[in-house]
């Protein structure tokens, strides 16, 4: 799988999205879960009922998605192009949001009467729907009893989430948030793809070192990065389990994870699932020192100087690699200086197979959502992945991951005789 060039041509695995967009406020976003699917390596394709043009223009959808937007079952030009049998069969998933308590009601008694319920009715693929409504249609009991009707027959409700409405009032009903519904769409097509089969495990977020039991030293990282690794690899189909340190996130759905506070806890943590790990992805900013002898109790400020005896924590990803049933290991770098020596010099000092590297500058691309990647591999190996949304970057990045990895998987191995 390499060119001329000698750079690996990355197998993307696309999944066919058929967004449906129903007429409801929420409608306005339903672009951005375009973006947030497009990101992650979909290929979408919107249709729109006539309430949803009410809202929102579908030359919106048609820009964000490349592909010409569908509402119509009498459009005799597009039906030549791609009949709604067509569009119903090119789904790998058929997902709806926001999707009113009118369309809940048709796709429950099975309408035919537009091309989306059409669509729905006409599909082997799994439904999803992201209620969106005012609280009191959500909590109308006509509605809640479609909803138990279509759980049952395996559509998939995402949401809704509770909070402030368009309409003025407070409650349960608003749609989830684009990204949200982007993760959990993936989460629910079936797992396949370069990684199907693989175990993935992956470090993410800071790690915290205690002082005393109110204290402790860390980092500014958010853990965007990993998560987003996470979720990549999830994606292409591996079994994905998430050590990692303290943060504001959620875990992408279909991913396991194991919460731990300090380095030596993520190290016995990464040790207790790495048997049987064919790719290690170490993301987190580990604490490299920790302070020797936490106090028990409270430090209290009796004097002008407090000196903090460090001692240095164990290089969980040297740890991997140095075993002998090693995974394919891949380390981060991030770097104020220097980033292509430094990354360098950790890819042989830490016998790594990959190595992503990042400026960190001013330390903004802890808390961003943007960064940008250079990868590094042994033997001279260097690629720019460029910049862009973390998201956009996991994706790109588990793609060469897994390449590599299949590509060294599929090399027959030679028996060396002594
Ligand atoms: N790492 C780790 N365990 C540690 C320290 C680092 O697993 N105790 C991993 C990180 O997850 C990352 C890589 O090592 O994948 C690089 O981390 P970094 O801290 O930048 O490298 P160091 O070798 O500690 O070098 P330095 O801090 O001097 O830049």
């Amino acid at each position: 799988m390499e060119n001329s060039a000698g750079a690996l041509i990355i197998d993307t695995m696309s999944k066919r999205i058929l967004l449906g967009v129903t007429g409801g406020i929420a409608a306005y976003k339903s672009p951005d879960i375009v973006r947030r699917l497009i990101e992650r390596g979909a290929e979408v394709q919107v249709v729109m009922t006539a309430g949803a043009r009410e809202f929102v223009q579908p030359l919106t959808f048609q820009a964000v998605s490349g592909r010409e937007v569908r509402s119509d079952l009498w459009d005799e030009t597009a039906e030549r192009a791609m009949s709604h049998i067509e569009l119903a069969r090119w789904a790998d998933l058929v997902l709806v949001a926001p999707a009113t308590a009118d369309f809940l009601a048709h796709l429950t008694h099975g309408m035919a009467d537009n091309l989306l319920s059409t669509i729905c009715l006409a599909t082997s693929a799994p439904i999803a729907v992201a209620p969106a409504m005012n609280r009191l249609m959500w909590s109308n009991p006509a509605t809640q009893a479609n909803i138990a009707t279509l759980r049952v027959r395996g559509v998939q409700v995402f949401g809704p989430d509770s909070g402030s409405q368009a309409c003025g009032e407070t409650g349960e009903g608003r749609m989830m948030e684009p990204a949200d519904i982007a993760a959990s769409a993936f989460a629910v097509l079936p797992a396949e793809g370069p990684l199907q089969g693989r175990k993935v495990l992956i470090t993410a977020g800071p790690t915290r070192e205690r002082i005393d039991p109110v204290r402790f030293i860390s980092n500014r990282s958010s853990g965007k990065m990993g998560y987003a690794v996470a979720q990549a690899a999830r994606d292409r189909g591996a079994e994905v389990i998430l050590v990692s340190g303290p943060v504001n996130l959620q875990a992408p759905p279909g991913v396991r994870r194991v919460s731990v506070e300090s380095a030596a806890q993520m190290l016995d943590a990464v040790m207790s699932e790495i048997a049987g790990t064919d790719i290690f992805i170490g993301t987190a900013a580990v604490a490299d020192y920790r302070p020797s002898s936490p106090a028990d109790c409270k430090i209290k400020k009796v004097s002008d100087k407090l000196d903090l005896c460090m001692e240095r924590t164990v290089d969980i990803l040297a740890t991997v690699s140095q075993r002998a049933d090693r995974p394919f290991t891949v380390g981060f770098a991030a770097e104020t200086n220097d980033m292509e020596q430094h990354a360098l010099s950790k890819l042989t000092r830490k016998n790594l197979d990959l190595i992503a590297a990042n400026e960190v500058g001013d330390a903004k691309v802890f808390e961003a959502d943007d960064n940008a990647l250079t990868l590094f591999w042994p033997n001279g190996g260097k690629l720019s992945l460029g910049a862009g949304a973390k998201t956009e970057l996991a994706v790109k990045l588990v793609d060469f991951i897994a390449a590599r990895f299949n590509e060294r998987a599929a090399r027959p191995k030679i028996a060396v005789v002594r």
